[in-house]
């Protein structure tokens, strides 16, 4: 790939028209630019111009078979990308429009099969970002994108995440901050006899019932038959997983979850002391990191340094224990929103074991448990191959 020099736009606030008028005009003349939103970076190509959507699949690193979701700004936009008037789409998106859900329907002739990988189904959202609305109404066309990462990589959701990945690749980069959600949106398919959520994300099932009671299902009892045409054909490619093994502190509560964290450091002290370092190497020498609340990093009853997620520079640390605390308390979308960027920085540091508290399935806590889960290579990730977010 020829490089590309990228300009990086920072937002200032509060923002207007001037600041995005170069990289909209770019957008819809066929360049790629990478943009915030409230769940995570993306990196947006015009939907109806097949060089650009073939440049993102080639930027990106990602096979041709996983479609892309096609962002709008208007409601009134996605009748011109599906087929005639979806009634149940209409009246979600009346409710949760513009956020972090995308509504997957029978696609539309103006839809490219290059966007939908084939399908005859299409995903559209309208984000909420006030920023990626901008840019998507000064462009004036629809706007595919997918997360702003290489394949293979976690999700951005800060704009040096996508400086890391992209920069040299496509030429423009907006940078407004950090993602408000920090995990991507509920992808929900509205084409079956019931709505099936193909991927949790900030709207829950529960969350829809409750405002528009409307059943939805979610698609884990269909991952978990291990089937060979998963619904979501992103489902099939294996999701991120650090460099480092992730073990899980699990139980109902703080207590709970830091007596866990204390067993396993236990653990890898006795099986050092016994000379059993053949699967951990010995705790002595390895690089360990927490991620979870500061109070039950605080019960756990070992000693930590602190780890700074904006450190941007690759480091060799010394063995030891280090930790990134997503709040002070347990908090689902406090660590919904830190996960990625924990991730990504334990990489950078040359982690070799990251402990992360799980939290309750409730709320944002069922998207966040879903993301950990595959990356720690859990059921619905490595083992099941069934992951859908490149
Ligand atoms: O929050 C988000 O959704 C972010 C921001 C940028 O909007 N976008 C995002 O896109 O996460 P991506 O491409 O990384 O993930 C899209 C997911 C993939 O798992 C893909 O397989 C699935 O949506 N998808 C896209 N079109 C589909 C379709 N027609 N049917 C079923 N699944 C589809
Ligand atoms: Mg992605």
């Amino acid at each position: 790939m020829k490089p590309v020099e990228t300009q990086i736009i920072r937002i200032v606030h509060p923002f207007s028209d001037i600041q995005l008028l170069a990289a909209a005009e770019a957008l819809r003349k066929g360049s790629l630019v990478a943009f915030p939103t409230e769940t995570v970076y993306g990196l947006g190509a015009n939907a109806l111009d097949l060089q650009a959507v073939k440049e993102i699949f080639k930027v990106k690193g990602r096979p041709a078979d996983n479609p892309l979701i096609v962002h709008v700004a208007d409601p009134l936009a996605i009748d011109d990308l599906i087929a005639g008037h979806n009634v149940l789409g209409a009246k979600l998106l009346k409710e949760f429009s513009p956020g972090p859900l995308t509504l997957v329907m029978k696609r539309g002739n103006q839809v490219s099969d290059l966007v939908t990988a084939g399908l005859d189904t299409v995903a559209v959202r309208i984000p909420a970002h006030p920023v990626a609305r901008r840019l998507i109404e000064l462009a004036g066309v629809p706007v595919a994108a997918p997360s702003a990462n290489r394949s293979g990589r976690p999700s951005p959701t800060r704009a040096w995440h996508v400086i890391e990945d992209l920069s040299g690749l496509i030429p423009f980069i907006i940078d407004d901050g950090p993602c408000e959600y920090g995990l991507e949106s509920t992808v929900l398919d509205l084409t079956g006899r019931v709505p099936v959520i193909l991927r949790p994300g900030a709207i829950t099932a529960e969350d829809i019932f409750d405002r528009t009671g409307i059943t939805v299902i979610s698609n884990r009892i269909e991952q978990s038959a291990d089937s060979s045409a998963p619904r979501s054909p992103g489902m099939k490619y294996r999701h991120y997983a650090p460099e480092a093994e992730i073990v899980l502190a699990q139980g109902m509560d703080i207590e709970s979850r830091a007596i866990s964290v204390k067993k396993i450091l236990d653990n890898l002290k006795l099986e050092s002391d016994l000379g059993h370092g053949s699967v951990h190497e010995n705790q002595s020498s390895m690089r360990i990191s927490l991620f979870s609340c500061s109070q039950t990093r605080n019960a756990s009853g070992y000693e930590w340094s602190p780890l700074y997620e904006q450190n941007t520079g690759s480091e060799s640390l010394e063995p030891g224990l280090y930790y990134i605390d997503y709040a002070a308390e347990p908090d689902p979308c406090a660590a919904a929103n830190r996960l990625f960027a924990a991730l990504r920085r334990f990489d950078r540091a040359g982690i070799d074991l990251i402990i992360a508290e799980t939290l309750p399935e409730q709320g944002m806590g069922q998207a966040f448990m879903n993301r950990l889960v595959k990356a720690a290579g859990g059921a619905g990730g490595k083992e099941l191959n069934l992951e859908g977010l490149s």
